[in-house]
């Protein structure tokens, strides 16, 4: 039997319904926020994702579904989401505007990576990208709005932060990082090695315990921002914190995708294994001038939908709609037309095989139909139908017009 592939699931049951729980209420919060939806293609230029996501990054290294095309492109499924709305964003020349303007999406997102709990090939991501404000009032907003999102969905979480500083204040820290970096070289791991050339500052998050330990030292970005990063970091934590809202500054966070500058965060959960960040995003203010757009600064997040979806628990919905069936086949005609008219204004069941009123009450309960109805010869004969409320236990026999 052909099988999906490894790390790529169906989604159906109780699965597709938390999932459709979670976009809807993650869409209506972020509309309530000013975000409109936008939709991208789900296959872009392999070179989008190189030149945003950053070559040096495992996503863009190790992680691409990428192949040539039959017009002989090289292109790739998204690995994720913010590149390909900054793309369009700049075709469409939004980026001329000068206006504010702020996209929400939701859609699937491939990595090739080695599956495990949480850890999927196909996986879904909720998220938002806020174009044009550079006020760090923006970046507080979007971790207000991911919170709102967290709590209406009944998600207790963490929040780490971190600040990854401007094009002023990285390059010096970097060459400081570097230097720390290659007095410990013989005492990291090989990826950190690797890394000290291509990404010394993707070190700070490495997960052998041993680079961590020596990796204490090392000199951190949040010690070495320059003026006006060390005063947005100050500013958004301060009115976090008058906001009421928990965060520890992690200063090893540095996210695993190359567009990021200043606000870095992640938000994590506990209970669903290691693989516990449920949202991460940031600042990009370089992203769309390095996408050839005009230089417009921007903030973004994403949620990992199937990891939140292990962390929600639907309520029991409500009995809804009406349930109908026939006790002689013959009127089934009859009742079909019945039923059609209703669809226009409640969730129909119809059951097309006669069956005895017992069994239709039965089977009404277990569609979890607020409403039974039931056609007869008898009902024909007089133009009524017969029903009952299975909520308020009540029953009748009412004429089919008004009805
Ligand atoms: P990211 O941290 O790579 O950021 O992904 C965001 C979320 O997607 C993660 O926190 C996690 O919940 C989920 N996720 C990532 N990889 C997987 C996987 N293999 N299986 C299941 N879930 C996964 C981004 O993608 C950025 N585009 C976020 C952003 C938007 N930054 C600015 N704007």
């Amino acid at each position: 039997m052909v099988q999906s592939l490894r790390g790529m699931n169906d989604l159906l049951g109780e699965s597709s319904d938390k999932f459709s729980y979670i976009v809807k209420t993650a869409s209506k919060v972020a509309e309530r926020y000013g975000y409109s939806y936008i939709e991208t293609p789900l296959l872009e230029e392999t070179a989008l994702f190189k030149r945003s996501v950053g070559e040096s990054s495992d996503i863009v290294g190790k992680e691409m579904y990428q192949f040539i095309d039959k017009g002989q492109n090289d292109v790739c499924l998204r690995p994720e989401g913010t590149a390909g709305v900054v793309r369009s964003f700049i075709q469409n020349k939004l980026d001329r505007k000068g206006e504010k303007q702020k996209f929400f999406y939701h859609g699937a997102m491939f990595r090739y990576e080695r599956p495990q709990k949480g850890r999927l090939r196909l996986f879904h991501q909720f998220g938002c990208e806020s174009f044009g404000e550079s006020s760090v009032f923006e970046d507080i907003s979007i971790i207000l709005m991911i919170k709102d999102i967290f709590d209406n969905l009944g998600i207790k979480h963490k929040i780490k932060l971190n600040s990854l500083g401007c094009n002023e204040c990285m390059p010096k820290y970097r060459e400081s990082l570097i230097e720390d970096l290659e007095n410990k070289r013989d005492e990291l791991c090989e990826d950190c090695g690797r890394r000290i050339a291509t990404n010394p500052i993707r070190t700070l998050d490495c997960k052998v315990e041993s680079c961590q330990d020596k990796l204490s030292s090392s000199p951190k970005i949040t010690d070495n921002l320059c003026e006006s990063c060390d005063a947005d970091f100050e500013q958004l934590k301060s009115i976090l914190t008058q906001n009421d809202i928990k965060f520890e500054v992690d200063k090893h966070l540095v996210r695993g995708l190359d567009y990021y500058s200043k606000t870095a965060f992640e938000f994590v959960a506990d209970g669903i294994g290691s693989q516990n960040a449920i949202a991460g995003g940031g600042r990009y203010d370089r992203l769309v001038e390095f996408l050839d757009g005009r230089e417009t600064p921007a903030v973004g997040f994403a949620l990992g939908i199937e990891r939140i979806m292990d962390l929600v628990t639907l309520e029991e919905s409500e009995p809804e709609g009406y349930y109908f069936g026939v006790l002689d086949e013959e009127n089934l005609g009859e009742l079909f037309n019945l039923a059609s008219r209703k669809r226009g204004s409640t969730k129909v069941h119809i059951e097309y095989k006669k069956r005895s009123l017992k069994s239709h009450l039965k089977n009404a309960l277990k569609m979890n139909s607020r409403y039974c109805a039931v056609l007869g010869s008898e009902e024909v004969k007089n133009g009524t139908i017969w029903i009952k409320d299975l909520q308020a236990k009540f029953e009748d026999v009412v004429s089919q017009e008004s009805f």
